[in-house]
């Protein structure tokens, strides 16, 4: 089965704009384990505007399923997730003024760099997964400096134009398919929905989505428990096709 991470940032994002405790990462990401996810994700910004390096320690000793961090590959964050040792980091480019994550990595353009970044990733015992665009460079790149996974950026597609739409799911899903010939692992995130997952959910041999906002946006309707097996659904459906 395709699994499924959480992205709970958004839960902190509610409790920072009143520097409160309520409501509680922790508790979000226990709901989300109950109700059958995955992966929990969060991704610790340098602004910390959601996500405190408090949330990721306690997140590490209480979760049973996998702790996925996305971070952007900069000295203090590393030193935070060598100490930490999450599952997998999901590296990112990280733009300070931005809303959330707009692009892929460059990883073709700073490969000796980010080898580096993985090589001592890998000595501490973490996988490592690249945030890149559906392009088949990056996808080379990535395989070339010895990441363990793509993470295929779906916010493209998630955006696009309903006459653009055929064109994005191909991009995905040839992107899928040269990443499986690599040997990577295939995962993909960003702006999916329970209303666009289903085609993104059959890019070739996928084995992961990472979703945030629209389940914690449901949730606030429909209660974290649903939200999350709604979305369990349309990837066992898929699993079972
Ligand atoms: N995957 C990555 C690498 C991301 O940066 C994000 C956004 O933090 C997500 C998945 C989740 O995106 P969304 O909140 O749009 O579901």
């Amino acid at each position: 089965m395709i699994e499924l991470g959480v992205n709970i940032d958004h839960v902190a994002t509610l409790r920072e704009a009143r520097k409160g405790r309520v409501p509680d990462v922790v508790m979000a990401a226990k709901i989300c384990e109950i109700a059958g996810a995955h992966q929990i994700t969060v991704h610790l910004r340098q602004d910390r505007r959601h996500i405190q390096d408090r949330d990721v320690e306690r997140l590490k000793e209480v979760l049973l399923v996998r702790m996925n961090l996305e971070m952007a590959a900069v000295p203090e964050i590393i030193k935070i997730a060598h100490r930490i040792t999450p599952y997998t980091v999901c590296l990112v480019p990280e733009n300070r003024q931005e809303i959330t994550t707009e692009g892929g990595l460059n990883v073709s353009g700073q490969k000796e760099g980010l080898k580096k970044v993985i090589d001592e990733m890998h000595e501490k015992g973490i996988k490592v997964s690249m945030f890149v665009d559906p392009d088949i460079e990056q996808v080379h790149a990535s395989a070339e400096i010895g990441a363990d996974s793509v993470e295929l950026h779906t916010g493209a597609y998630a955006n696009a134009e309903e006459e653009k739409l055929v064109n994005e799911l191909e991009r995905l899903y040839e992107a899928g398919k040269v990443a499986n010939q690599l040997g990577l692992a295939v995962h993909a995130g960003h702006g999916l929905t329970v209303r666009n997952l289903e085609p993104v959910a059959k890019i070739p041999g996928l084995k992961e989505v990472n979703i945030g906002h629209d389940i914690i946006a449901r949730a606030i309707f429909i209660g974290l428990d649903s939200a999350v097996k709604e979305i369990l659904a349309i990837l066992e459906k898929v699993s079972n096709k």
